[in-house]
């Protein structure tokens, strides 16, 4: 049985430069996928790619896309608008920007209503607080008539949420939900986002904080440098990652794991896309490199029933994560 979203070898171009480059991964009815990763390794253009919704510079180089069996890539323009927000639906990254400071929120969430199903002003306000209810944002009736200004960060990015699902989208991409929002705010938006996940709605999350996804997420794709370096399920990544970034990730994130351990940034940067290290990109950072990783690049592989590591000692990573764990390094 095929998932309800497949993407497959999906590569990303800035003109000669590929900024996603191979990435694959399925999501299938409420179910949960979590992309995580540093900053520009890819998470925001490959699920860009997937609504049709690339910068104008950016263009798809290669891979599928694949929703219900259908393929969306091959659609025209005006059928994959309408596919988004009726099917799929995404919250962007910068939640401020994509209100307008100038309209009242139930006119901005009443917008789906009467753009997408014609209904008139009173009815489609109607809806609107209806939505907005729904995602837990309380007094609506009375806060449709206020401006974005004079809400919380966590109550814009419910009304985000109120207005990606207006039309019942199947699959929801949520793009750093909660990345500006406090620890008990981010709390609150992710138990919301779980209890959409268990009326059926598939969903996407991106964060760059491997912890703030491990309770909503059942499966994980990690990226460096525009690939997928690991994946599998929540379950199995977590306890031991199988690739050395993602155990630095997990070092990284200051609520990975319970014990409030120290948290330990990864050394080093990214690599500048332009000018990739070559072997495995991750070898100038990594603690297990050696040799071979300088002139050899790993390519993705099984490494477990359901597991998926980029790295050459994937197994060695694997036994000595857990190892690490115990000491408590
Ligand atoms: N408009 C653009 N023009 C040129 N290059 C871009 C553009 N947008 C993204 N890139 C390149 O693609 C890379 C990946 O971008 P992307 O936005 O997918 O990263 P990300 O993983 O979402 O990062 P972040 O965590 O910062 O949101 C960037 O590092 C950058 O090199
Ligand atoms: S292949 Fe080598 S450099 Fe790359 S992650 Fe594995 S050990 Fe590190
Ligand atoms: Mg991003």
């Amino acid at each position: 049985m095929s998932a309800l979203l497949e993407v497959s070898g999906l590569a990303v171009a800035f003109g000669g430069v590929r900024a996603v480059r191979g990435v694959s991964f399925s999501v299938d009815e409420g179910q949960t996928l979590a992309i995580v990763g540093e900053s520009g390794s890819g998470k925001s253009l490959s699920s860009l790619a997937v609504l049709g919704l690339l910068p104008a510079q950016a263009r798809v180089a290669a891979g599928s896309v694949r929703w219900d069996g259908q393929d969306l890539l091959a659609l025209e323009a005006d059928e994959l608008r309408r596919l988004r927000g009726e099917e799929l639906a995404m919250i962007f990254q910068d939640p401020l920007s994509a209100l307008n400071p100038a309209l009242t929120v139930g006119y901005q969430v009443g917008e789906m209503y009467r753009r997408r199903r014609g209904f008139g002003r009173e009815q489609a306000k109607r809806q609107a607080i209806e939505a907005m209810t729904e995602v837990g944002i309380p007094d609506a009736a009375r806060r449709a008539d206020a401006y974005p200004h004079e809400f919380s960060g966590g109550m814009r990015q419910r009304v985000m949420i109120a207005i990606a699902l207006a039309l019942r989208p199947r699959l929801l991409i949520a793009d750093e939900p909660t990345t500006a929002l406090d620890v008990t705010v981010q709390a609150q938006i992710l138990r919301l986002l779980r209890r959409l996940q268990r009326d059926g709605l598939a969903m996407i999350i991106i964060s760059h904080d491997l912890g703030v996804v491990a309770r909503t997420a059942q499966s994980v794709v990690v990226m460096y440098a525009g690939q997928a370096v690991e994946s599998g399920t929540v379950a199995d990544v977590y306890p031991a990652p199988a690739h050395p970034y993602t155990l630095g990730l997990m070092a990284a994130s200051p609520s990975a794991r319970d014990g409030g351990r120290q948290v330990r940034p990864i050394d080093g940067y990214p690599p500048d896309l332009s000018s990739l290290p070559g072997g495995c990109t991750f070898h100038p950072r990594c603690p297990f490199a050696r040799e071979r990783c300088r002139t050899e690049e790993p390519t993705l592989r099984q490494v477990a029933p359901g597991r998926a590591s980029a790295c050459h000692y994937a197994e060695e990573v694997l036994a000595r994560g857990a190892a690490v764990d115990h000491a408590g390094a």
